[in-house]
């Protein structure tokens, strides 16, 4: 079976949130395109999972056959939120900007998921830029909301976009090349008004569009006789 995993980060719930809202719209009309995909949900609000503190830092940086049961103990968690990554051929992150950043839920979930020798690896031998990424050919679908608006590049807000970069540094750790990388985001949203409505109908039209091109050409399944089912 072919995987999404699902990563919700707004603290308010399915009734009033526009990421939930998209979230919810994006895997129903994928899944109805493509009921063979599995969907798992990893829900930061409803359940968050902690920042990592100095014992994760001194387990994680720890040959994985000179840890202590301790130290493995410390890095379950983090072996737990990698493996549903890697378990996923497309990633569905819906995340508000808060701050002019990410939730700090979703934070925790970035360096939960972070990990030497797991999502990447480091080698001074590759000069200035010894970090690689170890996962590769996953999808990833941003699905945000703001209240203010011209966050994207060139627009009013853009030097004070502290979310979108990171996503966009960070998607190396879940696997996504920059083509394979959607970001749809509702803007407007404390202003309440026709531009509101106006941008929350683009973004849902595009959630139609790119579930629709994502259903077309993510893995199947292969059947007993090795055929894609
Ligand atoms: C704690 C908090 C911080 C916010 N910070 C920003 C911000 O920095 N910039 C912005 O444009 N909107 C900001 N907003 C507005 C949210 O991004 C907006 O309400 C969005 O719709 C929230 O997503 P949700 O509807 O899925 O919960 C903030 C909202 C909250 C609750």
């Amino acid at each position: 079976m072919s995987g999404v995993l699902c990563v919700q980060a707004s603290a308010r719930g399915t009734e009033r949130s526009l990421t939930r809202g998209l979230a919810a719209l994006f895997l129903d009309r994928l899944t109805a395109l493509r009921p063979d995909l599995t969907v798992a949900t990893r829900d930061l609000a409803q359940a968050p999972v902690p920042q990592i503190g100095g014992s994760w830092i001194a387990a994680a940086f720890t040959p994985p056959a000179e840890r202590s049961p301790a130290l493995e103990a410390e890095l379950a968690l983090s072996d737990e939120l990698i493996g549903e990554i890697e378990a996923a051929d497309l990633i569905v992150i819906a995340a508000p900007i808060y701050n002019y950043g990410p939730p700090a839920a979703l934070k925790a979930w970035i360096d939960q998921t972070a990990r030497l020798g797991r999502t990447f690896s480091f080698d001074l031998a590759r000069g200035d830029y010894p970090l690689a990424p170890i996962l590769s050919g996953k999808r990833l679908v941003v699905l945000s909301a703001c209240g203010e608006f011209g966050f994207a590049a060139g627009g009013p807000r853009a030097a004070i976009n502290g979310f979108d970069p990171v996503i966009d540094a960070c998607r190396l750790y879940w696997g996504v090349a920059a083509e394979d990388h959607h970001l749809i985001r509702i803007e407007y949203q404390e202003f309440g008004d026709e531009r509101f409505r106006v941008s929350r109908d683009a973004a849902e039209a595009r959630v139609h569009a790119v579930a629709g091109q994502l259903a077309a050409t993510l893995p199947r399944a292969l059947g007993p006789e090795g055929v894609a089912a």
